[in-house]
């Protein structure tokens, strides 16, 4: 979180109990801002330090992932993943979106919480998980990975259950608005960047 926050000084004013308030920040907002450079960014007030004599208050400038459509619910068909690159077209930015047949999912969306999407990278060296999307019985896994064999719960945020990896698959949060699905942040650091948003 330290490598998104540009400290400024802060003056009087801002020293307000509404400047405070803005501090606040709602999950999709807290989601959204563990990204580095960005599409966009604002102003939040922050405490340093909070609880102890060190206590000050500082202006950080927050920067957030790109919201982008990536698919809409009506053209998702039960497990047909649909590729996309998120958040940038840059290094290892593939990943898919998947209705995985009415079983519900962690951070899944539409009307059964069945919709997710997730990177195609494995956590371990990077390998390629594309079209190793499986369903069985209630199983919904991505894998096993070609490399090590590592394979991943997509209904349980893409935790490791097997194979040489050791970090759960980089899960793309989403958003619905009417029809349309979008992408709007990562869960999980890609394989072989430094942060999610410096390709
Ligand atoms: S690269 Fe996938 S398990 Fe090693």
């Amino acid at each position: 979180m330290s490598k998104l926050i540009k400290e400024e000084s802060l003056t009087d004013k801002d020293e307000s109990a509404e400047a405070h308030g803005k501090c606040m920040l709602n999950r999709r907002k807290f989601l959204m801002y563990s990204g580095g450079t960005a599409a966009a960014a604002s102003t939040v007030s922050i405490t340093l330090f909070a609880g102890t004599a060190q206590a000050e208050t500082r202006k950080a400038s927050v920067q957030g992932y790109p919201r982008k459509k990536i698919a809409t619910l009506s053209q998702l068909k039960d497990h047909q993943p649909i590729n996309f690159n998120y958040p940038d077209d840059g290094k290892n930015s593939q990943a898919m979106i998947v209705k995985m047949g009415d079983v519900q999912a962690g951070g899944g969306v539409g009307a059964k919480r069945d919709v997710v999407a997730f990177s195609y990278m494995c956590t371990h060296q990077g390998g390629p998980l594309q079209t190793t999307y499986k369903h069985v019985g209630d199983q919904r896994v991505m894998g096993q990975c070609p490399l090590h064999l590592s394979t991943y719960d997509l209904r349980r945020h893409g935790i490791i259950v097997s194979g040489q990896a050791y970090q759960s698959l980089p899960q793309v949060l989403l958003e619905v608005e009417g029809d349309d699905v979008y992408a709007v942040g990562i869960m999980g650091l890609l394989f072989g960047r430094q942060d999610n948003l410096s390709a």
